[in-house]
């Protein structure tokens, strides 16, 4: 058999765990053979194809980052592109493929599986937001990331008695903006699950202020005011008139700074939470979806995604993971209110 592999969507560390799980089983144990895709679905679109053996995912464990290369293509955005697929596949002699990915590539396995390609996902994504695994790799060491900026930030908020603002990612779940606020100690934590109001931010932030200390704010880079504090954000300028080039951190420290009179400043983390080295967690659950992907492939599981319930990995339908987006529960959220302010 000739498998297929490919990393689609927004890197992450642990793809190259994975990557390495994969081929080191399929070549020790079941005796396959690897085709190495490059960016993503790009690659079985385009044909552009690296080799992929045991000596190319030699010492790779503990690099971020994916050695196959991503993009985020989606095939059936592109004029004939199912059908140019499924040509490569056949004259590549494709017998199957390893779609490592979030919400978008696990959206295309779901429909090339349909079609009758071959297809076993495993999930990625530094959000945690897919549906039906209980984690994805990536989620902890981006939480780990986040956390070790709060911890710093903590000391200089202090020096200088201002509130301080990290801006983290989570366009559409504040998993970790939530873990990484309850790991660091934030003061107050805002996510996109949940509208929050200004005035009660910045009244934690005064009431943080009296009793000698400075806040720390964690914001998730979805999260958004009351709809009747919104006015400013529309017209895309801070408190002052000033336009506003950042994101909703930047404009969450100018209404700080307006209202409270206190000083604010902004770190928006972006991609270094996506960077480097995967953290041991990452890395071992990296490694068994790796390990249980290509298990379903030997016994022919095609349409199915490998997951984590509790301690073990199972195989559910890939639809499964794209139906409905994974966001905090309510009552998480609210376990985190009694450490704002
Ligand atoms: O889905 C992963 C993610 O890192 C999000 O948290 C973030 O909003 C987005 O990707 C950023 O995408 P890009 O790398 O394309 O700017």
């Amino acid at each position: 058999m000739r498998i297929g592999v490919l990393t689609g969507g927004g890197d992450c560390p642990g793809l190259n765990a994975v990557i390495r799980a994969v081929v080191r089983k399929g070549v020790g144990v079941y005796g396959y053979e690897f085709v190495g895709f490059r960016d993503g679905w790009k690659g079985p679109l385009e044909g552009m194809t690296q080799e992929l053996g045991i000596a190319e995912v030699r010492g790779i464990l503990p690099r971020g980052g994916t050695i196959l290369g991503s993009s985020r293509t989606n095939p059936f955005k592109i004029d004939g592109g199912v059908d140019r697929i499924r040509e490569n596949l056949h004259s590549l002699g494709v017998d199957a493929l390893v779609a490592i990915g979030g919400e978008d590539t696990l959206g295309v396995a779901t429909k090339l599986h349909e079609l009758g390609v071959n297809v076993v996902g495993v999930p990625k994504t530094i959000d945690n937001d897919l549906n039906a695994t209980d984690y994805t790799f990536g989620f902890d060491t981006a939480v780990n990331i986040a956390m070790e900026a709060i911890d710093r930030l903590h000391t200089t908020a202090e020096s200088h008695h201002r509130a301080l603002i990290v801006e983290v990612m989570g366009r559409h779940a504040g998993w970790i903006a939530l873990h990484a606020g309850l790991a660091g100690g934030a003061n107050v934590i805002l996510i996109p699950e949940q509208r929050f109001s200004i005035e009660r931010v910045c009244a934690y932030v005064e009431s943080r202020f009296e009793s000698h200390y400075a806040p720390i704010i964690v914001i998730a880079e979805g999260a958004m005011p009351l709809e009747g504090e919104m006015s400013t954000l529309d017209k895309g300028v801070d408190a002052f008139g000033h336009a506003r080039l950042g994101g909703i951190g930047d404009w969450l420290a100018s209404e700080i700074e307006h209202r409270t009179g206190k000083e604010a400043r902004t770190t928006v983390l972006g991609h270094i939470q996506r960077g480097g080295t995967p953290t041991a967690f990452d890395r071992v659950l990296a490694t068994r979806f790796g390990l249980h992907a290509i298990d379903a492939v030997n016994a022919g599981d095609f349409g199915k995604m490998v997951a984590l319930r509790s301690t073990d990995i199972v195989t559910v339908p890939l639809a499964d993971a794209t139906t409905v987006l994974k966001t905090v529960p309510p009552e998480f959220y609210s376990e985190a209110e009694v450490f704002f302010g």
